[in-house]
């Protein structure tokens, strides 16, 4: 049986800027400089040992330094030769805010111009742009000053983005505010693997707060200057459930753990967002127990379980929003290109049921087109349709890529 996708379905990869371009200066900048020798060393304590053999490079400092990434701020026409080629009809990538503003209120319009040109080599390719505005990274001027959770983040966010769209409104129709504002939140404010690694209640209220309020004004203020513009924020949906369902304790945890991550967000910026951008890839069983460890050929190169059906129940969960859906990320860390062809299909078979019980999702954006950057973790996940060799920077296009582009051709993929 073939699954037929809506007509005008937008079929998609996704970067961020710190992930892919390379020669950043921003806060990770810094922190991937004062980390690297750690995170390298704690590498055996975090790791399974299947890992550990199959991604030796985790041991090694260099490893967690973004540094030359993909060079994607030189090479991003050649990056989208291979996506136009892959049959890809839209594109999702992030502005570098230090590259913006890399100091407080001074705009370089050189840096504005760049992203201007990355728009045109979309767009005359036939790939429609979307934006995103922060994917994370802070320039460091606001990162020492308490970066989010400054009192006046709102404000600054608010004047880089009245800058950037005042620059490219006329060529930009989709602009997502944030990425995930719960990634950081949890990761920077309550796991400490993040800088700025600080653990304390108050500041994860007043991340949520402040990251509320920033997308609020941005939706405003894009608005404000530009009528065609469709404002979202990206927003990671994790399918939560209780780790054991007969403990009380655990139907607490998860119910909380899920307002957190899938709710509040969304209530403290309701009726600000024209679509919806979910982003999933985990499935998280909440309690006090001992998680099971899952078998290798259940979970990626990261460890995170392959749960395909979780992404029709957050689309169900969603549409009581009445919103149009574009999945903006989702996507598998795999080195050997073994799991990725069956991950995108079975996660489109699911997206498809929840079309067909009425969620209006619009487009699919898989992560990453590129190998790139992942955070605290490094090089070593793999997540690209494309392969990059970090050495020399050549690309290799994957057989799974490949694949990809057949369901795109076809607006749809076989049962
Ligand atoms: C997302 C994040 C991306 C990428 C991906 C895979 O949460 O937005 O930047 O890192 O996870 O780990």
């Amino acid at each position: 049986m073939f699954l037929k996708f809506p007509k005008n379905f937008l079929w998609g990869a996704s970067t961020s800027a710190h992930q892919v371009e390379g020669n950043n200066y921003n806060d990770w900048t810094e922190w991937e400089k004062q980390n690297a020798g750690r995170l390298a060393s704690q590498a055996h304590k975090k790791w399974a040992s299947w890992q550990q053999k199959k991604f030796p490079e985790m041991f090694k400092p260099e490893n967690y330094i973004s540094g030359k990434a993909c060079d994607h701020y030189n090479l991003y026409e050649k990056d989208f030769d291979i996506a136009k080629q892959l049959g890809h009809n839209a594109h999702r990538f992030s502005i570098e805010w230090s590259r913006i503003e890399p100091k407080e209120g001074k705009f370089d319009k050189s840096g504005l111009a760049h992203y201007r040109a990355v728009i045109h080599a979309l767009k005359t390719r036939g790939m429609e742009p979307f934006v995103v505005l922060w994917h994370w990274t802070l320039p460091p001027w606001l990162s020492k000053e308490g970066g989010v959770l400054n009192n006046k983040f709102d404000r600054y966010f608010s004047r880089y983005v009245e800058f950037v769209c005042n620059g490219l409104k006329d060529d930009v129709e989709f602009w997502i505010t944030l990425n995930e504002p719960t990634s950081v939140i949890v990761n920077s404010y309550l796991r400490r693997q993040w800088p700025p690694q600080k653990m304390n209640i108050f500041a994860v209220l007043k991340a949520y707060s402040n990251l509320s309020k920033a997308h609020n004004l941005a939706y405003y203020q894009i608005h404000r200057l530009s009528p065609k513009a469709k404002v979202g924020l990206a927003n990671i949906l994790a399918y939560i459930e209780s780790r054991n369902p007969r403990s009380f304790i655990d139907r607490i945890l998860a119910k909380i753990f899920h307002y957190y991550s899938n709710e509040k967000i969304f209530k403290l910026t309701s009726g600000r967002h024209d679509f919806l951008a979910i982003q999933y890839y985990l499935h998280d069983l909440v309690g006090v127990g001992k998680k099971k460890p899952l078998p290798e050929d259940k979970v990626s190169d990261m460890g995170w379980e392959i749960y395909p059906k979780g992404i029709r129940f957050v689309l169900e969960e969603v549409k009581k929003y009445n919103l149009p859906v574009y999945i903006t990320e989702n996507g598998i860390a795999d080195k050997s290109d073994l799991k990725r062809l069956s991950f995108i299909k079975s996660h489109l078979i699911e997206i498809h049921k929840a079309i067909e019980e009425g969620v209006d999702v619009r487009g699919y954006f898989y992560w990453s087109l590129l190998d790139n950057f992942e955070w605290d973790k490094g090089f070593w996940p793999r997540f690209g349709l494309v392969e990059i060799d970090y050495k020399t920077q050549k690309r290799t296009i994957r057989e799974s890529a490949f694949d990809y582009q057949g369901i795109i051709q076809k607006n749809g993929v076989e049962l």
